[in-house]
């Protein structure tokens, strides 16, 4: 079996092999796949070739940005289109284009890689651990009051406008770059992608509605992008830059006519939309689930390139099984500042690096899996400032689908 890299001329065997990996490729009409993957790097690409010369597999990857908690911007290797003909499954081809890709992914200096997983049980071998969380929220129309205003809450003196698809692609774009880069476990969606209109909605020229926030100013800060069908206004992004323009978002949503019933897709797991009903029973959370994966390539760089909020010391002792690699490493924070630095110091937790992708962003706290056994503590202090540590400023999400 030969792993080689793709080339603008391999686009469309390539294409090909992915849609005949997946069988259907669910998100994507066939009809339309030429958009889509249009915005795939073929230098990227990675093509598994058996010895008859028929290609079995494939691979790629996007150069995106991700946000880290602290607002740090760095770069991320999306990886996608990860395909092995169904004649040609477990036997070891995606485990040597995972081996090659990595490889690749550190030549290029870029210090980790994220994905999202069409199956929960595929990449952690590989090092990489589910690092956001994401939900839908449903409310009944009828049940959607608000609740009574109290004291925190900052009044909205913007404004919202409906705007068709075709004629806000710039405000969207801009609108999404100020909140991703404010948004830890955001990911950049390159002008490319936009121009192109390829991606999901409202990213893609499917027919949509856009309801367009603006501050006071007149300046966008928020854009929730919505359809309806059978009494369901569905949003599938709400994008805001700040709290307002979410709750007036949602406001417009929930004020629709002639709909039952209003599901928001992507929510945070702690947004505060539910809070804000008068019934806080009536926001009926659904669809939990895993949604950004992240895999570490260099600890060191990734530990010293976040945000920090709290002093503090810990020793990590980490594993990487895939990549035959184990490393000891010191990790100080001092005024909101890593160092990173190899150690023999006895550990305070041992960990695969799978795991600490997952804490990584600070989504899942240490503690959650030393009680599920995945991680060792070795002392029982060591989860409770290990939690402290790895908070982050805002919790990680990522919407981004890719
Ligand atoms: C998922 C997929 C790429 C796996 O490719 P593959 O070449 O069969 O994988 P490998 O043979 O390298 O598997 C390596 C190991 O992972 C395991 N594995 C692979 N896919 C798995 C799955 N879907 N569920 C559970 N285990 C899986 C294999 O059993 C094997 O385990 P072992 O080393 O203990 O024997 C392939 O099944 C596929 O194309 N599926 C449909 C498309 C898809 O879901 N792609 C992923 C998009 S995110």
């Amino acid at each position: 079996m030969e792993i080689r890299p793709t080339t603008d001329e391999d686009f469309e065997v390539f294409v090909a092999t992915v849609h005949t990996a997946f069988g259907q490729f669910p998100e994507t009409p066939v009809a339309d796949g030429g958009r889509w993957w249009s915005a795939l790097e073929m230098d990227r690409g990675l093509l598994a070739v058996a010895p008859d010369g028929k290609p079995v597999g494939t691979a790629a990857a996007y150069s995106f940005e991700l946000t880290l908690p602290g607002g740090t911007l760095v770069p991320a290797a999306g990886v996608t289109a990860v395909g092995v003909l169904p004649s040609h499954r477990r036997r070891g081809v995606l485990s040597a284009m995972m081996r090659h890709q990595l490889a690749e992914v550190r030549e290029r200096g870029e210090f980790l890689s994220v994905l999202l997983a069409s199956e929960a049980r595929i990449y952690g071998r590989y090092g990489y651990g589910p690092a956001t969380l994401t939900a839908r929220l449903t409310v009944p129309r009828h049940r959607a009051e608000p609740a009574e205003r109290r004291d925190g809450a900052a009044e909205d003196t913007g404004s919202v406008e409906v705007l068709p698809r075709a004629d806000c692609g710039e405000i969207l774009e801009a609108v999404y770059d100020r909140y991703r880069r404010a948004q830890p476990g955001a990911l950049s969606r390159p002008h490319r992608w936009w121009d192109l209109g390829a991606g999901q909605p409202p990213v893609s020229r499917a027919p949509r509605y856009v309801a367009v926030h603006r501050d006071a100013d007149g300046v966008a800060d928020g854009y929730a992008g919505y359809s309806t069908e059978s009494g369901t206004l569905t949003v599938d992004e709400t994008i805001a830059v700040g709290d307002a323009a979410f709750t007036a978002l949602a406001r417009y949503a929930l004020g629709h006519d002639l709909v039952s019933q209003v599901v928001f897709r992507h929510v945070p797991p702690e947004h505060p939309l539910r809070w804000q009903l008068a019934d806080i029973r009536a926001g009926e959370v659904g669809g939990h689930t895993d949604w950004l994966w992240v895999r570490l390539l260099d600890v060191p760089r990734a530990l010293t390139a976040r945000g920090w909020f709290t002093d503090g010391e810990l020793v990590l002792d980490v594993d990487d099984p895939f990549l035959g690699e184990h490393g000891r490493y010191l990790l100080t924070v001092r005024d909101g500042r890593a160092e990173c630095v190899a150690t023999d110091r006895r550990p305070d937790l041992s960990l695969d690096v799978r795991d600490l992708g997952s804490v990584y962003l600070g989504g899942t706290r240490p503690s959650t899996l030393v009680r599920a056994g995945h991680i060792r503590a070795h002392d029982p202090a060591a989860a409770a400032r290990a939690d402290a540590l790895f908070a982050s400023d805002l919790s990680p999400h990522c919407l981004h689908w890719f």
